[in-house]
């Protein structure tokens, strides 16, 4: 998307965001029932009606689902503010002899990708790899009359990575930095940042701005990932949508998931069930017909029996359960799991207008710092659902 559509975008998803907030933002699995279900009842009944099987087969795709209105139409219309261009790529100069060892594949797919899409008027001289894990990406780009530098805070990651950048003969800086803190940043940097979360590619963009950097790119990740309670706009639009984001809204882009294999799905939704279960035992016990968030707990949870499970995380919530009829407390939370699923499916339509609304807010905060803004996809969903990238560049 070039800059001068970047604007008029950002206003129409705002107009659907804003307007259909009360279809996005309340989450199936803290209520039991959702304030627009009266006002669209033949949605909900078509959706409360099928099969967790059913919603895990359109959970990535809920567009094409021929669901009563209004679903249809905000599928559409989602699809079309939704909808990016894919980067144009130019290929890579060929990577180095087995650079690519110790990087799982699809991450190295990601790194090929993200590098493709990187085109910059001027040549950089200086890259910054920010929050760079071991290194891989600004490795991938770094050519024989270039520099790269690589911050992280992980000194196991810093370690390994300068073992590795060593080890193909490299020079290297990985250097042990919290970018949170003070950076040492300057114009002659080129910074890159492949899946920073929230707040640390926020940082990126601040302080790129703030000393002259000409150019960087970034794929942001974890909107979620902030230390405020609510999303701090960046840019002027930003700060006067009337949009307010929670955390938890904050979530939803994340939502969509790299299809996970059977064993993975079957925990996730075991756990899920057996919160669902729970939060209707503490909505009994309570005599309160409220969710009541409960901590996340370890994966040996779930090898308990569904009545231990329960009565334990009661003591952690104070409550205690008595004696129950466990068997149809468990089904309900099964039965449950699957009208959430279902109803989530409304929400997913949501997913990706709210993460390009995020993007164009960090790509509008550039164009107002001087920055001539790029913003498109540098990958297929199915190598990373998070495949939005921003490239900037300035005089
Ligand atoms: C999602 S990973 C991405 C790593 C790499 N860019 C990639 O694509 O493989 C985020 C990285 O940020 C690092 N990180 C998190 N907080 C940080 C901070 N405050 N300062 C520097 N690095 C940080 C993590 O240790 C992790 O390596």
């Amino acid at each position: 998307m070039p800059a001068k559509d970047v604007e008029a975008r950002f206003q129409a998803l705002d107009a659907f965001l804003v307007e259909h907030q009360g279809l996005w933002k309340p989450r199936p699995f803290t209520h039991r029932q959702l304030p627009w279900e009266a006002e669209h009842p033949d949605l909900a009944h078509w959706l409360r009606q099928r099969s967790l099987a059913d919603a895990e087969a359109s959970h990535n795709g809920p567009h094409d689902l021929a669901a009563p209105a209004p679903f249809p139409q905000l599928a559409a219309q989602a699809l079309q503010l939704g909808a990016v261009d894919k980067l144009p790529a130019q290929p890579l100069a060929p990577a180095r002899p087995r650079l690519n060892v110790d990087v799982p594949g699809r991450k190295w797919a990601q790194i090929e990708a993200f590098g493709a899409a990187l085109q910059f008027a001027q040549a950089p001289t200086h890259w910054l790899d920010w929050c760079a894990g071991k290194g891989h990406l600004g490795r991938r780009l770094l050519q024989d009359d270039q520099a790269l530098t690589c911050l992280e805070y992980d000194p196991a990651l810093i370690a390994a990575g300068q073992a590795l950048s060593d080890h193909h003969g490299l020079a290297v800086t990985h250097r042990l930095q919290d970018v949170m803190a003070d950076v040492t940043l300057g114009p002659e940097h080129t910074p890159v940042a492949l899946h920073a979360c929230g707040d640390l590619h926020v940082r990126l963009l601040r302080l790129a701005s703030a000393v002259g950097c000409k150019q960087l790119a970034f794929a942001p990740c974890c909107y979620n990932r902030v230390q405020s309670d609510t999303y701090q706009p960046l840019s002027s639009a930003g700060h006067a949508s009337r949009l307010q984001l929670s955390i938890d809204d904050l979530g939803l882009p994340l939502s969509e998931t790299v299809t996970a294999g059977r064993r993975v799905r079957l925990q996730r939704d075991t756990s899920m069930a057996r919160r669902l279960g729970f939060d209707q035992l503490q909505r009994e016990l309570r005599g309160c017909d409220e969710y009541l968030p409960t901590p996340s707990l370890p994966a040996h949870w779930l090898d308990k029996p569904f009545a231990d499970y329960c009565r334990d995380l009661a003591t952690l919530k104070g409550l205690s359960t008595g004696e129950q009829d466990w068997p149809a407390l468990e089904a309900h939370g099964w039965r449950r799991l699957a009208q959430v699923r279902n109803l989530e499916l409304v929400r997913g339509l949501f997913r990706r207008p709210l993460e390009l609304w995020l993007v164009l807010d960090r790509a509008l905060f550039l164009g107002e710092n001087g920055y001539k803004v790029e913003v498109g996809s540098f990958c297929e969903p199915a190598l990373t659902p998070r495949n939005l990238m921003v490239l900037a560049e300035r005089d």
